[in-house]
């Protein structure tokens, strides 16, 4: 199989976690780095740099940096390449969702969607596909200060901050939540993704916040199937206070882009 050669777009820390990594598997040649802050001694590009020309070399572009990320470069993106979505909370917003699909479909491109700490989505998605699925709940609980948050529940989770108990800031869609936790719940937009027949506005969303949680990320799934079918899974992944991303979904990101050579073109969880 030829080398594939990358772009990644984000140079943070799963942009640079990612750029050492795949440093180490021949299959792969990071040609190009893009940040909205570009590092010239590190060869990293400014955004305003993603253009035609230097996306002529390229088989697939990697973002990992901010959800507006995808919703003003995947266009520009998919005329050239194939493009693995790491903030897929962006695909949320419909019009962006549906630009990708139409795009990947026109210039025959694949689109990636990481797994990330989402745990069963192959079963999930062939559920979908045989329309055995009828309902999916992700519950995710982290420390007060693993999350980033937006409005009104940035104020509820200073208010969680001051409680011993757990606070639960969300009950709801996972459409309606992402806008509100664009960095936090990238693992319930690849809920959404692989639970296509019910899709971002029936895949149920609730999030929680819990001073207790010093050493945890918690993602709990609840898959509901025909005739009482049920499936639940708890992931606990050690994550430290702060840290907004847990270890393992790091090296579950890396094996997900490893995985994406194996797919047939199209739009895919993996
Ligand atoms: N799918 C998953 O499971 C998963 C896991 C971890 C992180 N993520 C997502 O990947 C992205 C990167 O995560 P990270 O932990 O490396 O974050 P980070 O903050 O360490 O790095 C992000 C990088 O992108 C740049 N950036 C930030 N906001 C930007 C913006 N609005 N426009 C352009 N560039 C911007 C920053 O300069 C930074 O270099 C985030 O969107 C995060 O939500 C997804």
């Amino acid at each position: 199989m030829s080398v594939k050669n990358l772009g990644i777009i984000g140079y943070g820390h799963l942009g640079q976690f990612l750029v050492h990594e795949l440093s180490k598997v021949p299959e792969f040649e990071v040609v190009k780095k893009w940040n909205r802050t570009p590092r010239p001694e590190d060869h990293v590009l400014p955004l305003e740099e993603i253009n035609e020309k230097n996306l002529e070399d390229i088989d697939l572009v990697i973002e990992v940096a901010d959800p507006s990320v995808i919703k003003k470069y995947s266009d520009l993106i998919l005329r050239h390449c194939d493009l693995f979505v790491g903030s897929p909370t962006a695909l949320a917003d419909k019009d962006t969702f549906n630009s990708l699909k139409n795009l990947s479909k026109q210039f025959n491109r694949s689109v990636y969607v990481p797994a990330g700490a989402f745990w069963g989505g192959n079963d999930i998605q062939k559920m979908a596909e045989l329309g055995l699925l009828k309902g999916l709940t992700v519950t995710m609980t982290k420390h007060p200060s693993s999350f980033k948050l937006e409005s009104p529940l940035k104020e509820l989770n200073e208010e969680a901050k001051t409680r011993t108990e757990a606070t639960v800031l969300f009950e709801g869609t996972v459409r309606e939540l992402c806008p509100l936790a664009p960095n936090n719940v990238n693992t319930m937009a690849g809920a959404a993704i692989a639970a296509h027949s019910l899709g971002f506005d029936e895949v149920k969303a609730r999030l929680v916040s819990d001073p207790e949680m010093l050493e945890w990320h918690v993602v709990e799934v609840e898959v509901e199937g025909p005739d009482g079918f049920r499936v639940s899974t708890k992931r606990m992944n050690p994550a430290r206070p702060g840290a907004v991303t847990g270890q393992l979904t790091y090296f579950s990101f890396l094996a997900s882009i490893k995985e994406s050579r194996f797919k047939p073109k199209g739009f895919h969880i993996c």
